[in-house]
């Protein structure tokens, strides 16, 4: 039997509602026969100039377009917030929530029986997935596709070398004509970032959720296949409405070991867990912290990439895209999860081929056997913090050291460079109130820069704890999402400098050296100070966002709506 298309609850009325629903897509010069009948994809655009990342998200549009028409599909393109990592202040993690509300409301409010999700920068692919999860039509992931690598002196460079060159300015191996020429030379491409950066770690994310076509992760923004991949996006949505190929088929707990497996295989963001622990909650698969050691325990990290390695997502392509990095893994992924293109994940990389294995390593012999991302416990993080140790210095992977603590970023902006700092190679930097409610939106400032008098001595890498997040280009010693957060009162909060902390990555552990007689005197006398808004969204925000350990999103937006419009104005 047939199914009725859920677009002819609008189109296919008779009467005044029917009439009004057709008319006034009419006075876009569309003939009634495009949408009589035929499923109606809508392409979700996140395209903005104020999002440099995706400003070429226009023309892919008529790519996916294209297909979708060539299918017998009917395309119509919507624009959704666009958060820019790089323009939007405070930070756009602040708006992750807020765009998959935009999400979420427009895909159900509106006549589409598909849709499309055009993203690319950091957070518009969560940001997208998340809304669509809970709503759960058919939904197939174009992602824009990374930039192509920078070149600077004669070098290979990509957003991760910001970091030592802001290191090299500031102690002066570097010359402001120089930092500008770096400035011009990196991004020189469409595209994102071209690192092993979040927002590759996304786009490899919903290849291997199977969210996506094969090789949607790497092919770069700037090759003519990229279109190609969209058309056939395009194309193959229309036949998942056909089939009903819905989000929650794809989206199982099978499908969330492999990108979990996945994202430790490629080195990935440590965004990566915070999102995905927010999809997951609106797919409705329990899934928690202590599953991305797990599951990621026996798995090496192999691909040689920016921030953790030496190449680029340009290279990663070339040497044969996700699907060969996929194939490695055959031992270990599910691989008879079922996909965007509705084949298994394995049929999609059975016949993947490795080109080069500089950039894509071996399990037998992998390119760092450090585990890419590893959730530690104990008395400052009770609810769990992490740590991505393939990116850290493996002589700081156990470490004791006095803290010097920054009780806010305006604090650390302040003091960081006073020569009289109490610090030196071996302290632990300590960051507070830059979590999810502190900040709000929990920045990525937890890659402190180092102090000036340090960076001067040579010192590149030293211990740093916080409970914001770090870019996914970032790298070090770093401890990220420390769960509860600061405001919150709890441990974390009370540590003072001159407290001696101890992390010990293989034993999952981070700990202040204090008795909890001592850590409850503190707390009692401590005011906390939760951040305050008065109105408006980051009100809401503030009052609703969940901490780190739980994906961050706002707790009355878990689960999801279903696609049905319950009320009916017409
Ligand atoms: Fe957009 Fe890096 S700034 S992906």
């Amino acid at each position: 039997m047939q199914r009725i298309l859920r677009s002819q609850q609008w189109f296919g009325r008779k009467g005044k509602d029917g009439f009004i629903y057709r008319a006034w897509m009419k006075n876009q010069g569309i003939p009634s026969y495009e949408f009589e009948g035929k499923p109606v994809i809508g392409i979700c655009n996140t395209w903005s100039e104020l999002t440099p990342c995706n400003a070429h998200l226009r023309e892919l549009a008529e790519s996916v377009k294209r297909g979708v028409s060539e299918a017998g599909g009917f395309p119509v393109e919507f624009p959704v917030m666009s958060l820019g990592e790089t323009l939007i202040k405070p930070t756009a993690m602040l708006y992750r929530n807020q765009v998959s509300m935009d999400v979420e409301e427009s895909i159900r409010a509106n006549p589409v029986d598909g849709v499309v999700l055009l993203c690319g920068c950091d957070k518009t692919t969560p940001a997208l997935v998340m809304g669509a999860s809970s709503v759960n039509l058919p939904s197939i992931v174009v992602s824009g596709g990374p930039m192509l690598t920078g070149k600077y002196k004669g070098k290979d460079i990509g957003t991760s070398d910001l970091w030592r060159f802001t290191a090299d300015h500031k102690a002066g191996m570097m010359t402001d004509e120089e930092f500008a020429t770096a400035e011009a030379a990196m991004c020189r491409s469409r595209g994102h970032c071209a690192v092993m950066g979040t927002a590759s770690s996304m786009a490899c994310m919903v290849e291997s959720l199977g969210l996506s076509l094969p090789q949607n992760a790497a092919i770069p923004a700037a090759d003519a296949r990229r279109k190609v991949l969209a058309q056939l996006s395009g194309k193959r949505i229309v036949e998942m409405v056909k089939e009903d190929l819905k989000l929650s088929d794809i989206l199982t707990r099978k499908a969330f070991e492999n990108a979990i497996m996945v994202n430790a295989a490629i080195g990935g963001s440590t965004n990566f867990i915070i999102h995905l622990l927010a999809i997951a909650g609106r797919i409705g698969v329990p899934l928690t912290i202590e599953d991305f050691d797990k599951v990621s325990a026996p798995i090496p990290l192999m691909a040689n990439l920016q921030p953790a390695g030496a190449f680029f997502m340009e290279d990663l392509f070339y040497a044969g895209g996700l699907p060969a990095v996929l194939k490695e893994l055959d031992g270990f992924l599910h691989g008879d999860c079922v996909t965007a293109n509705g084949r298994t994940i394995r049929d999609n990389y059975k016949e993947a081929e490795c080109y080069n294995r500089n950039v894509i390593a071996t399990i037998a012999h992998p390119f760092n056997d450090n585990t890419a991302l590893a959730v530690l416990r104990g008395n400052i993080c009770e609810n769990g913090a992490v740590i991505k140790p393939s990116a850290a210095s493996p002589h700081l992977l156990q470490h004791s050291g006095k803290a010097v603590v920054f009780e806010n970023i305006e604090d650390y902006k302040k003091r960081i460079d006073d020569p009289d700092l109490p610090v030196d190679e071996h302290s632990v930097l300590v960051l507070k109130s830059v979590g999810p409610k502190g900040y709000p939106g929990m920045p990525e400032v937890g890659n402190m820069t180092l102090p000036r008098k340090l960076l001067e001595q040579g010192v590149k890498d030293i211990v740093r704890v916080s409970d914001g997040r770090m870019s996914g280009t970032g790298f070090g010693t770093v401890v990220l999402h420390v769960s509860p957060e600061a405001v919150l009162g709890g441990n974390f909060s009370v540590i003072e400098t001159g407290d001696i902390i101890t992390i010990d990555v293989p034993a999952r552990s981070l700990n202040v050296d204090l008795t909890d007689e001592e850590l409850n005197r503190r707390k009692q006398k401590r005011k906390s100070r939760p951040a305050v808004a008065e109105r408006g969204y980051v009100n809401l925000y503030i009052n609703h966002v969940e901490q780190a350990h739980l994906g961050a999103d706002l707790d009355f937006l878990k689960g999801g709506s279903g696609s049905e419009v319950l009320r009916d104005s017409h």
